[in-house]
Parts: structure tokens; C-alpha cells; sequence
């Protein structure tokens, strides 16, 4: 199902990375703090457990998180979200997912894969802030899954109707998280109006 994060905070920082003369240090600061404040609203379902601790005071019960949490950047964007997240989520694991996309046919070819333990039992955080033609997404949900993953979540920050499309065909369990759905891919496979290519402009390449 797709979510689109409707916040004044995220609007605001999502306009600052839009504009075509932010520079390098503000469109990573803005994209790390969405990255924080998308994941504390995707997070609001995360099964909790009771335990019992000692306060100074007393015996009591309390809530403590029932599942890791994995975030799985889809390299190399998607690293650009990671820092935002697990300052929301500091005790979250960190998969990593190479994948590059052709530019003729803008098909994913992943070249790396590493993960933590147990992904049969955590809630996994795919992340890329670029939502396209869904291509690497997909793939990457495959990927997880094929690592035993069944709670996933795909985190980006702008998405295109196709993207959203493919994936709610391709993997309808998985919950898809948007800062914004923008308005269609043009030919050469950028979202428009979108924000440029996120991964150069994250790390000030070109
Ligand atoms: N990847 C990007 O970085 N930007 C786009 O617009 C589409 C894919």
C-alpha cells in the first residue's frame, strides 16, 4: 500500500532539495533529517513486547521494541538516507544492497549484497530516495526476501506513479513510505518535476 508522509517539516526540507542551486552539504543535511522524520512515522506500527524492569523505585512492566529493525540502503543513494534513520533508530542493523542501473536500458544489475542475521524476524527498511521505474526497488525487495524477510518496508523520498505501480503489482505486501508522488518519469528515466540524480547530488559527483 502506498503512504505519502504529508508533514509541513518534510514539504519544507523536500522543496530546499529540489531547488536546483542547493549545494552538496544542504540537500545531505535536509535528505538525512526527512530520512529521521520519515522513519519515525513509519515506524508508528512496530510490534512491541512487555518485560519487566526495576525503575528506582519499583518492580514495573514496560514496552520494549519485539523485533530488530534492519535498514537496507539501496547503494549508492540510498546511503544518503542511513544516518537520519538510525538517529531515530540507533539500534537498527545496516544491510547494504549494490545495485546499478543501466543507462541504455535502465534495467538493475546488483553487484553486492550483505546483511545481518536473523532477517527472517526483523522488520527490514529498504531505503532509496528515488522511487523510478521501481526496477532496483523491486529487485531489492526480491533480494531480502529471498534472505527470509517478510516485514519490509520501502522508504523513498519521491516516487513516480510507475514505480509505485510496478511494485504494488510485483510485491503487494509491501508497504510503500513517499515524501511526495511526483508527477511522471520523462525519457530519460528521471522523475519529473523530482530532484535531479539523487546519488550525485548527494555526494557532489557528477
Ligand atoms: N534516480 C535519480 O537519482 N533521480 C531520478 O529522477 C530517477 C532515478
Amino acid at each position: 500500500m502506498l503512504n505519502v508522509i504529508d508533514h509541513p517539516l518534510i514539504r519544507h526540507k523536500l522543496t530546499v532539495m529540489r531547488d536546483k542551486n542547493t549545494g552538496t552539504k544542504d540537500f545531505r543535511e535536509n535528505l538525512d533529517e526527512i530520512g529521521g522524520l520519515m522513519v519515525y512515522e513509519i515506524t508508528r506500527d512496530l510490534p512491541t513486547k512487555e518485560i519487566e524492569i526495576e525503575t528506582p523505585i519499583c518492580k514495573t512492566k514496560a514496552d520494549t521494541l519485539a523485533a530488530p529493525i534492519v535498514v537496507a540502503p539501496i547503494l549508492r543513494a540510498g546511503l544518503g538516507m542511513v544516518s537520519g534513520i538510525l538517529s531515530i533508530v540507533p539500534t537498527a542493523k545496516v544491510a547494504h544492497i549494490g545495485m546499478y542501473r543501466d543507462e541504455e536500458t535502465l534495467e538493475p544489475h546488483p553487484y553486492f549484497e550483505k546483511y545481518p542475521h536473523h532477517m527472517e524476524e526483523s522488520t527490514v527498511i529498504i531505503v532509496d530516495p528515488m522511487l523510478a521505474t521501481g526496477g532496483s526497488s523491486a529487485a531489492a525487495i526480491d533480494m531480502v526476501k529471498k534472505q527470509g524477510a517478510t516485514n519490509i518496508k520501502l522508504v523513498c523520498l519521491v516516487g513516480a506513479p510507475e514505480g509505485v505501480k510496478l511494485i504494488e503489482e510485483l510485491h503487494p505486501d509491501v508497504d510503500i513510505y513517499l515524501a511526495a508522488l511526483d508527477d511522471h518519469l520523462n525519457e530519460k528515466g528521471y522523475i519529473v518535476p523530482g530532484l535531479g540524480d539523487a546519488g550525485d547530488r548527494i555526494f557532489g559527483t557528477k
